[in-house]
């Protein structure tokens, strides 16, 4: 397809592409990481596609494991099997597969390739594109890693057929942000469709295209690849709030609560018009699970955005809309602000 990286592929025949990809490819071994969940359900999509002789390594699934012991883990069994510098490893699996094997394959004997095999719509729409890799270290997200793209990446729907609802609207809520921070009628079609039979290939690839164009502008994140967290100043500081609390919640639960708020105070600077701040928190509302939060909460929560790694010590930069689509990176907003617009979010999910 034009007009995307040349090294990212939609197709509705996972397998078969795949398999002609290995066919021409170089390499000495293959290695195939994935998690028990896609162990499961996504290898057997495209195990027809695979030599005879690769090397599985799996790893226990979920967040708690994208970290440095799992990493040994993989470098050991690399080791292990001897791979060397020609070895391919390929990532089956949703945005934790994709980030660590990246980071595992880009370290291992200073660097293998790696290819995505993306199985989540996160992963399809967000983690695969744009190069970040890496790992958490106590407590902090994504603390140690890298930039670096995959060599190629092969983005298929046909795993949503077992992927939990809960990751798919997930992963939908990336998609309604790149929607909203750059193409007024992505955000529309997104706001059109029933999730639950949505025509995923017609939707995806435009997604990613605002990613990667917006990233090809800004790679290592110094200006305008910003944009990309409209909605996660005050949602990423909802969701630490809430693995605090031993109330986990997804990514895109907290992301989606995160937009209403600083939509909310787009309006309240004076950047959106009110009907359009209306109709974008309602929508959002009625997609995504209330987020219950005490009002004793609120300072708390304000104060864990303003500690967040991508501020200042003083001030808190947010990226807020001057209409759906349109977006401005670097506004400022105060601590009360944030309390502000967390009344506001309380108050509409009452
Ligand atoms: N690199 C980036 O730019 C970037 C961007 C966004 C998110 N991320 C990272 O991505 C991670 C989140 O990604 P995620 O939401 O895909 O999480 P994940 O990889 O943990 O996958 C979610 C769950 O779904 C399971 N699963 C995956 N595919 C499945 C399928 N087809 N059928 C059934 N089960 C399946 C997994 O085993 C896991 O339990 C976070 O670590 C985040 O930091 C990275
Ligand atoms: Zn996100």
């Amino acid at each position: 397809m034009s007009g995307y990286a040349s090294y990212i592929h939609f197709t509705q025949q996972v397998k078969q592409d795949l398999q002609e990809a290995l066919q021409t490819a170089d390499y000495s071994a293959l290695f195939v990481l994935v998690d028990d969940h896609t162990r499961q359900h996504c290898l057997p999509v495209i195990a027809a596609a695979l030599p005879a002789g690769y090397q599985l390594i799996t790893i226990r699934p979920g967040e708690e494991h994208k970290n440095p012991d799992t990493c040994r883990h993989i470098w050991t069994a690399l080791t292990e099997a001897q791979a060397d510098r020609q070895a391919l490893l390929l990532n089956l699996g949703g945005g934790v597969i994709g980030d660590m094997g990246g980071f595992c394959a880009r370290t291992y004997k200073r660097g293998i390739a790696f290819w995505n095999i993306p199985t989540t719509l996160l992963a399809q729409v967000d983690a695969s594109v744009g190069g970040k890799l890496g790992v958490d270290l106590a407590g902090y997200k994504n603390q140690i890693g890298i930039f670096s793209e995959p060599d190629r990446v092969i983005i298929d729907p046909v795993f949503f057929k077992t992927l939990p609802h809960d990751e798919l609207l997930s992963g939908f809520a990336e998609m309604l942000k790149h929607g909203l921070i750059a193409d007024a009628d992505h955000y529309r079609e997104l706001t059109g469709i029933d999730i639950k039979q949505a025509d995923w290939l017609s939707l995806i690839p435009r997604s990613v295209k605002i990613k990667q164009d917006i990233v090809a502008k800004d790679p290592t994140e110094r200006g305008l690849r910003k944009l990309l967290n409209f909605g996660h100043t005050i949602g990423h500081a909802i969701e630490s709030y809430l693995l605090l609390q031993q109330r986990p919640v997804k990514h895109g639960f907290a992301v989606a609560a995160g937009m209403v708020c600083e939509t909310f105070l787009s309006y309240q600077k004076g950047l959106l018009p009110e009907a359009d701040m209306l109709n974008i928190c309602d929508y959002l509302l009625a997609m995504f699970p209330p987020l219950a939060i005490d009002n004793s909460a609120l300072a708390a929560i304000a104060d864990l955005a303003r500690q967040d790694k991508k501020n200042t010590s003083t001030t808190i930069q947010a990226v807020l809309l001057q209409a759906p689509g349109q977006a401005v990176i670097d506004k400022a907003i105060t601590a009360a602000d944030i309390r502000q617009a967390l009344a506001f979010y309380q108050e509409k999910i009452k």
